[in-house]
């Protein structure tokens, strides 16, 4: 069976296309400002490379901010399902997930099916969220993909001690002008966003087995410093982008087999 699943995130939208457990295909965009036509693309995209036409696809689901942007899904599901079930798809150990994408970051606690059991969000505003990181690797004059990179030569994390994104950049700024090295600042920067998400990870209560999932999870700066505030192993799978739109995916197959049961 060919399933698609679409995640239409603040910043990126993710397609992925799948014959029965096998990914064929998948594609990440940026949103933009229409979702609708990210959509379109980043599906299009990803038929393409795998090969097929709409016609071949049996079902389609859509998660994310812009679900009911997507005018040629069969159904929509939240993106804290679909994250559930891509996760264990990597790992059936996994229990605790924690996406951290561009607008928000969610814990979300699931059985070995993947199924949720619990989860908690925050999205409330920029802090502790990729936005956060994207608004201060451009004050600092670095690619995003460029921090991780940076956080491994600092020595020590330089003192960030606002959580908030307007006030956080202020006291980036005096801190260059201190002259304090860059890679100490990012470190500084990581070390913030990984105090925010463990709070709220440790409000939930954290279950063995951790997995980062969302675009941030791409930068190892992050993933180490949570992982030492959490005081737990995380494991990031091999696109931890993707992880939504695979799960919703894999929710697609599900649903379309029980319908022609
Ligand atoms: N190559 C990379 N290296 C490091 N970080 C990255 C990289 N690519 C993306 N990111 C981070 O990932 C974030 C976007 O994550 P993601 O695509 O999961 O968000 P989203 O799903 O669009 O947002 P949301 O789920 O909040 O609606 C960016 O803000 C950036 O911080
Ligand atoms: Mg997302």
């Amino acid at each position: 069976m060919i399933t698609a699943g679409i995640d239409v995130g603040s910043l990126s939208t993710d397609a992925v296309v799948m014959q029965d457990d096998q990914v064929l295909a998948y594609v990440i965009i940026n949103t933009g400002v229409k979702a609708q036509t990210a959509a379109g693309r980043a599906f299009g995209q990803a038929l393409e490379q795998a090969g097929l036409t709409e016609g071949d696809v049996d079902a389609v689901i859509a998660t994310g901010y812009g679900r009911m942007s997507v005018p040629f899904a069969n159904s929509q599901v939240t993106e804290i399902s679909c994250h559930g079930r891509g996760a264990a798809f990597f790992s059936p150990d996994v229990r605790t997930i924690i996406d951290i994408g561009g607008q928000d970051s969610k814990v979300i606690r699931v059985d070995a099916q993947g199924n949720v059991v619990d989860f908690l969000m925050n999205d409330k505003c920029a802090a502790g969220t990729g936005r956060f990181l994207e608004v201060m690797a451009q004050r600092l004059e670095l690619g995003i993909e460029q921090l991780g990179q940076e956080d491994l030569q600092a020595g020590r994390a330089a003192q960030i001690s606002s959580m908030c994104t307007v006030f956080a950049e202020s006291e980036v700024v005096s801190l260059i002008a201190q002259g304090v090295p860059r890679p100490e600042i990012v470190r500084g920067l990581h070390h913030s966003i990984a105090e925010r998400t463990a709070g709220l990870a440790n409000r939930l209560g954290l279950a063995n087995g951790v997995m980062m999932t969302g675009g941030v999870a791409k930068n190892q700066g992050v993933v180490r410093a949570l992982s030492e505030q959490l005081g737990a192993k995380i494991a990031v799978p091999p696109e931890p982008q993707i992880v939504g739109a695979l799960g919703a995916a894999l929710i697609a197959r599900r649903k379309h087999a029980q319908q022609s049961e």
